[in-house]
């Protein structure tokens, strides 16, 4: 529940992760299943929290997209028919968009125009944010995202789903130096990444090795290190090439506290500063959502009365939000 002057009011989330672990990753149709048992109670509750009725709500942001089709379509099946019974307009949000968005919840919101490092599950990105709505890519990944390496290497060291905190932690008491995994595209110019060669160096590494607890934790360490470092040098790479000196940094891997003390200091550095969402909206959550609602709705941006879900949708493709700040010189 978020509200243009008081700010969030509520938030509510209930996390599948036990659902999927026992299956090593997320399973779709239980997912979707999932989600028709919990979103209306977790909807009320919400309201409840915020001592709102629901005749005082404006709009009724959901995710509309790019995703698991089955899933969001629960969710877009419910937010428009609640819209169209409170007789409000529902906004269909871009998730990649709500995350982008999610540190203007914070005291400090980013400056814009800046650059984003948007970096989660399924997306490793670099993105010029002129302002609200105006995105443009300077580079992702060409194959795996940096949470996807995470994930991947977690599990070939035994680590229950989700493998990217769970390998963060035991990074934190591994040994510095004892294992190098390549940095794959850094000695090349550019703004991409690559990351599903990490996965293989792992398994060289494991090779006719017992799988103890020190070497667990001295690989997870070497495989932090080598995402963190990649990221971080392409993030600098970016702010660089566009002369901006604001990075915001969201998505999952966000939360990954060696980034965060590895960016704060390069980028500090260079005399800019970094900009994250709290923790708790650093992984999917409803309030980024509404952050994008809202200023989607403060235009008038809204959807028609049809359910609309998309599978694929470019983050370029979004309208632009009229009204928000927009950049000295015209980029387009
Ligand atoms: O944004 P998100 O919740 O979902 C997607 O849109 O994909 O990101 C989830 C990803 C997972 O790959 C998860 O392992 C990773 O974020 N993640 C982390 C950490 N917390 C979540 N990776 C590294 N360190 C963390 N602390
Ligand atoms: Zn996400």
């Amino acid at each position: 529940m978020l509200d243009e002057r008081r700010g969030l009011l509520a938030h509510e989330l209930f996390s599948q992760v036990e659902l999927h672990r026992v299956f090593g990753g997320v399973v779709p149709e239980l997912a979707s299943r999932d989600h028709v048992r919990r979103l209306l109670p977790l909807v009320r509750s919400a309201l409840e929290r915020a001592g709102t009725a629901s005749a005082d709500l404006n709009g009724v942001a959901y995710t509309a997209g790019p995703g698991l089709i089955g899933a969001l379509l629960t969710g877009a099946a419910l937010a428009r028919s609640l819209a169209y019974a409170w007789g409000v307009p529902a906004i269909g949000v871009h998730h990649l968009e709500g995350h982008l968005l999610a540190p203007l919840l914070e005291p400090q919101p980013p400056p814009f125009p800046h650059v984003a490092l948007l970096v989660s599950g399924g997306h490793t990105m670099l993105i010029e944010v002129q302002a609200v709505g105006r995105y443009e890519l300077l580079g992702e990944t060409r194959d795996d995202a940096a949470g996807e390496a995470f994930d991947k290497t977690a599990k070939l060291l035994g680590l229950p789903y989700p493998g990217g905190p769970e390998l963060a932690r035991l990074a934190a008491t591994g040994a510095a130096g004892a294992f190098t995994f390549p940095r794959p595209m850094l000695d090349r110019s550019g703004l991409e990444f690559s990351f599903s060669g990490l996965k293989t160096a792992v398994l060289h590494a494991l090779r006719g090795r017992q799988l103890t607890e020190t070497l667990k934790a001295d690989v997870a360490r070497g495989v932090q290190e080598a995402i963190v470092e990649t990221l971080t040098a392409k993030a600098l790479r970016a702010m660089e090439q566009t002369g901006l000196d604001a990075l915001v940094v969201s998505g999952g891997v966000s939360a990954n506290r060696y980034l965060r003390t590895r960016l704060d200091e390069a980028v500090g550095r260079k005399g800019g500063r970094v900009y994250y969402p709290r923790i708790e909206f650093c992984t999917d959550n409803a309030a980024m959502i509404a952050v994008a609602g809202l200023a989607r709705l403060a235009v008038g941006q809204h959807d028609g009365l049809a359910i609309e879900a998309r599978a694929q949708w470019p983050l370029e493709s979004l309208p632009p939000v009229a009204g928000s700040r927009q950049p000295s010189g015209s980029l387009e």
